[in-house]
């Protein structure tokens, strides 16, 4: 049977897709056929079957990955021997968490070839600031980043890859930071993102946020406690006006999106207040505009 692989990955902002596509390339390069599926995208009864290699890219939220990855490998089918590999990207470091999304896999039946953490730019506004997108630097982060794809190609290809980290103790700290996260992110961030008056109520960030966690946004955006903190949201509105109060950047300041990544657009925005039902998730629809 000839190779044909499945990129499921979860991005932000586009460093994990560009990372995503570039790995797909250098599939297709060595005659691999592959298909990339967002995780936001990916139906609940997905098919692994026809694949014969499974790849799980994420990017790295407090040294782990983001909750949604971890709810989406708790039900990723089973497998019995499938070929699989894990990428994270992240901004400097993330300690155990390729090696523990591993475990996550090979308990579910699958044979992890390899599993790499690269290294690439801050998304991230609230803590350290993100990176400029139209620094010379940013782009040569990223090319840096890209460049690594045929190396991790041929490790996945050949099955002799390396899962780095893998030791007990930082798959221990990565899976406890990142419990302390999920935990944590709901209150951080969505009770506390506050919207700014120059929002137009344009939509945007509805349609995007893949956790369906804002509503309202055509009359004034509201926040759900279901935030992954990904802060698509906070990058991607075109007036900047998405702010934290924790933030250490002023109102006007840097936004990052990786160059050439849109966000899926996953459901229409809404007017009406949904109170009391504003656990009740809008139905999830694709719009490709
Ligand atoms: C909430 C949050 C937490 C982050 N935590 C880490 C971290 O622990 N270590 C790290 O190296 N980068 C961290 N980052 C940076 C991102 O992992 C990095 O910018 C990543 O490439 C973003 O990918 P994306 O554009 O696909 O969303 C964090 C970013 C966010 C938004
Ligand atoms: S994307 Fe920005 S401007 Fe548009 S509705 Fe959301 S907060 Fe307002
Ligand atoms: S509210 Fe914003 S930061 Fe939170 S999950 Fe949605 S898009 Fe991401």
């Amino acid at each position: 049977m000839s190779e044909r692989a499945l990129i499921l990955y979860f991005s932000g902002t586009g460093n994990t897709w560009l990372m995503a596509d570039e790995i797909a390339k250098e599939f297709a390069r060595r005659g691999v056929q592959s298909d990339l599926a967002a995780l936001e995208q990916v139906p609940r009864n997905l098919d692994t079957a026809p694949y014969s290699i499974v790849g799980i890219g994420f990017p790295v939220y407090a040294w782990c990955f983001p909750s949604n990855m971890r709810r989406f490998l708790k039900r990723i089918p089973t497998a019995q021997g499938k070929r699989a590999f894990v990428f994270s990207t992240m901004q400097k470091s993330s300690w155990g968490s390729e090696a523990l999304t591993a475990r996550y896999l090979e308990r579910k039946g699958y044979r992890v070839v390899s599993a790499r953490a690269f290294l690439v730019v801050n998304n991230e506004t609230i803590y350290y600031g993100p990176a400029d997108p139209c620094d010379p630097w940013t782009s040569k982060m990223i090319e840096n980043m890209k460049a690594q794809a045929p190396f991790f190609v041929s490790e996945i290809l050949s099955g002799k890859g390396e899962i780095e980290r893998n030791n007990a103790l930082q798959v221990l700290a990565s899976q406890l930071t990142g419990v302390g996260f999920d935990l944590l992110d709901g209150y951080l961030a969505s009770r506390n993102f506050r919207i700014l008056e120059n929002c137009t109520r344009c939509g945007l960030c509805e349609r995007i946020c893949p956790e369906a966690n804002i509503y309202e946004s055509l009359t004034t955006p509201r926040f759900r406690n279901r935030c992954l903190m990904c802060e698509r949201c906070v990058n991607f509105c075109p007036e900047k006006a998405i702010v934290h109060p924790l933030r250490r950047i002023p109102y006007t300041d840097i936004r990052y999106q990786a160059a050439g990544y849109r966000p899926p657009r996953l459901r229409r925005p809404t007017k009406k207040a949904l109170e009391p039902n504003v656990d009740v998730v809008p139905e999830l629809v694709t719009e490709n505009e």
